[in-house]
Formats: C-alpha cells, structure tokens, sequence
C-alpha cells in the first residue's frame, strides 16, 4: 500500500490519496468526539474497532446489493476505498425515538415508529448540521430530486438489511447515519458505519451499546464497542 499525500483530516479519520488516482487510503484513528467536538479524547484500539465494523458492514451490504466505497482492508485500521465526490449530507434512518428528535420533537424515548423515518442533516460542523429538506437540498445544487429518491431508498434498505443483522445478534437498531458521494454516474455509500454513527441498544432494553455510552457518561466506551465487535465478528 502508497500512502499518498494528506486529503483531509477529519475528527476521527484521515484521508490520503493513494497510487491510484481514483482510490483514496482511509486511515481510522483512536479519536472520539461528541457535541461538534466539544468533547475529546483518544481511546485505545478504538481506530481498529470501527475500521473493523465498518468493513463489516459494507460487505453485508456489497452482498445485498448496496454499492458501497470499500475496496478491502490494508491493515487493521486503513481501508482502502474508491474516491467519491461526497455530497455534503448525513441522511439519518430512525426506528426508534432518540437522541435530537426527542428533544426536537415531543416524541417519547424509545417509543417505535411505525415506518421508519428519513432525516437529512446539511453537513457543516460552523452551522450545527442544520435540518434540511428536499426543495433546498435541490436549491442548493447538492442532487436532484431523482437522485434523492435513489438515497431515500438506499438509506431504507440499508436500513431493512442491518435491522435484521443487528436482531439476530441480540441488538436493536434505533436509529444510524450514512452519507453518500459520486462515482461517476453512480451514487455510492461512503465514509462509515460504526459504533460511532448508530444507536444500538441491547436487544428488549434501552441500554447503550454506541456512542452514547461516550457522550453522555455511561460506562467503559472500549468495553462496549469490544463487546458489539465481538458480536458482529462471531456472525
Ligand atoms: O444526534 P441524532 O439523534 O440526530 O443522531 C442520529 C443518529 O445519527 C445517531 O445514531 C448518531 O450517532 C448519528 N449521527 C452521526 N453523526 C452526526 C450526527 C448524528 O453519526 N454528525
């Protein structure tokens, strides 16, 4: 593997390019953030547990027909991916209530949608990742409503198949982000899926098993991703 020169650094992975001009490097580093990155720290093994999950995930999702960016794993915490033209947006799946739509909303913790319920987020750490909808998304230039129907859907079935993984390892999916970017005239998913940016609570309960258990304070952060990797890896 050619680590090329620094693309972007951004709060817990860095971008390089590669030798090849349309394959980036993905390195997945041991910092953790919260609240826009008013809470930091570094935590031991964490790089390699997400980079571990994420190209987990990819594949499962590679085998139910969702392109994603993965190429392969070069180490255990570099990837190897295909360069995307990202689309600044983290389009939000939700299951269940939590997190900002509880406090957004007069939703009640935990309680089950019925259908899942789409969200897109305008990615810009300056403005809060602010809501945004699908006429200022087209505005704005960022897709067409034809290629936001495409994510839509995308989102949704990564959602129907990691529901049904994460059941079947005693985990309930509340709710997680992707984000996507172009190939060409492909849209592919890009950046992650970890611990990091899903709500996964043990199966019949609402104990964290994600993030949450870092942002607000719950328990051993590395004990808990150890716990759901090792989960994930013995499927
Ligand atoms: O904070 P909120 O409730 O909107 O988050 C919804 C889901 O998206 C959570 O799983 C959270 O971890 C994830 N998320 C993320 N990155 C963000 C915002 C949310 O991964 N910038």
């Amino acid at each position: 593997m050619t680590k090329g020169a620094l693309l972007y650094s951004g709060k817990a992975k860095t971008v390089y390019l590669s030798e090849k001009p349309d394959e980036l490097i993905v390195s997945f580093r041991d910092d953790i953030t919260a609240f826009d990155g008013g809470k930091k720290d570094q935590l031991s093994g964490k790089g390699a547990s997400n980079a571990k999950v994420s190209a987990f995930l990819f594949q499962l999702l590679e085998e139910a027909g969702i392109k994603t960016h993965l190429i392969r794993m070069e180490d255990p915490t570099t990837m190897r991916v295909r360069r995307l033209t990202m689309v600044p947006l983290e389009v939000i799946v939700r299951n269940r209530a939590a997190g900002s739509i509880v406090r957004n909303y007069p939703f009640t913790e935990g309680q089950v949608f019925d259908t899942p319920i789409v969200v897109t987020d305008y990615k810009d750490d300056t403005r809060h990742d602010p809501m945004i909808n699908d006429d200022i998304i087209i505005a704005l230039g960022l897709l067409t409503r034809n290629e936001i129907a495409i994510i839509k859907e995308a989102a949704l079935k990564i959602n129907s198949v990691l529901k049904a993984f994460f059941e079947n390892i005693g985990l309930d999916l509340v709710d997680f982000k992707v984000e996507f970017g172009r190939c060409g005239d492909d849209i592919l998913l890009g950046d992650e899926i970890s611990m990091d940016s899903m709500r996964l609570w043990e199966r019949g309960t609402m104990k964290s098993m994600d993030k949450d258990v870092y942002r607000f304070g719950k328990g051993d952060v590395m004990e808990t991703y150890t716990a759901v990797l090792n989960r994930i890896c013995k499927e």
